[in-house]
């Protein structure tokens, strides 16, 4: 007998889904279709082979991006999967893609909000108040409408929100001030959000990626002098010796939306334990003092 797909009648919106942790999202949610088989890109690697992510949800996925030409082009890879183009900072564009939603399913079940963006490495001083506006616009308020505009519906079955916040959210990342403040957000917010809807049984959790190769990731390795010493660290920074994938996060977000029915309010981390033990934090290369016990 074939088994039943985890999330099968179910409606996922996506947000940023064109590409990198969003398409992996998009892919691991879509209909009838193993990950292994519908992403043909994901590589199979240390600790990671793309066969044990065989994610088959059977969910109907709606999914926006910006990005028109990379939205259509992953429409057409995924048949049964529905993009619109939507800037998530015009809350216009959101009240289109939860209209178009309904209008085409019927129903809303899940509302992963993934888009966002991290700028270059930059020093507090380097950083503008206009620039950080425009940053919590996307990373924090993005979200934050979307979600308001999909409660009503998600409260009718008992849905649940899955925010991608980060794990430097919680842990702090050096010359990502305005990008850190953005993201410790979202995960508060998602606690914050997790009380209040519980009420109605609509869950709320957020995933926080460490690193994962992505374009976003590339294009920052590609702004700084040394891109391979830049990725090498970023590789070296897990434990598990390796960047996560797109498909990764995309089994974690089905796991939520699907599995992890007891769970509200949590921050899964999808790290490879890059925030395990101590590590070299100090730029000092000697000992400036020799530490002395009190008597
Ligand atoms: N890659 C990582 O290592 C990592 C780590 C932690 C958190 N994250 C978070 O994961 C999310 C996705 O990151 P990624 O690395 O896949 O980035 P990415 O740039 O590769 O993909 C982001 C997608 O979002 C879209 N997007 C950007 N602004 C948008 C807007 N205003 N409206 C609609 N779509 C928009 C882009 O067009 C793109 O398709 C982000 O929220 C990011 O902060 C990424």
């Amino acid at each position: 007998m074939a088994a039943v797909p985890r999330y099968s009648g179910k409606v996922v919106v996506v947000t940023g889904g064109a590409r990198g942790i969003g398409a992996g999202i998009v892919r691991a949610f879509g209909v009838h279709k193993g990950a292994a088989e519908a992403a043909p890109q994901v590589r199979r690697t240390r600790n990671f082979s793309p066969s044990l992510l065989a994610v088959d949800s059977g969910a109907q996925v709606v999914f926006c991006d910006k990005d028109e030409a990379g939205g259509r082009a992953l429409e057409q890879e995924l048949p049964g999967t529905v993009f619109v183009r939507c800037d998530v900072t015009q809350e216009g564009d959101l009240q289109t893609l939860i209209s178009e939603t309904l209008s085409q399913f019927g129903r809303l079940d899940c509302v992963v909000n993934n888009a966002g963006y991290h700028p270059p490495a930059q020093w507090p001083e380097e950083t503008s108040a206009q620039d950080f506006r425009q940053l919590l616009e996307l990373n924090l308020l993005g979200t934050y409408t979307l979600t308001k505009l999909a409660l009503p519906h998600l409260r009718k079955h008992r849905g649940n929100i899955i925010n991608i916040s980060s794990l430097v959210g919680t842990i702090g990342q050096s010359q990502a001030v305005t990008y850190v403040a953005t993201k410790g957000a979202v995960t508060a917010m998602t606690k914050a959000l997790a009380l209040d809807e519980s009420r109605y049984g609509v869950r709320v959790n957020c995933i926080s990626p460490g690193n994962i190769w992505t374009p976003l990731w590339e294009e920052l390795a590609a702004s700084t002098s040394d891109p391979s010493a830049t990725i090498l660290e970023g590789t070296l920074a897990q434990p598990l010796g390796r960047m996560g994938q797109p498909a990764e996060v995309g089994a974690a977000a089905v796991f939520l939306a699907s599995g992890a029915t007891f769970c509200t309010g949590l921050e899964l981390l999808v790290t490879g334990g890059a925030e395990l033990g101590y590590g070299r934090k100090s730029t000092r290369s000697s000992l400036v003092e020799t530490p002395i016990l009190p008597p």
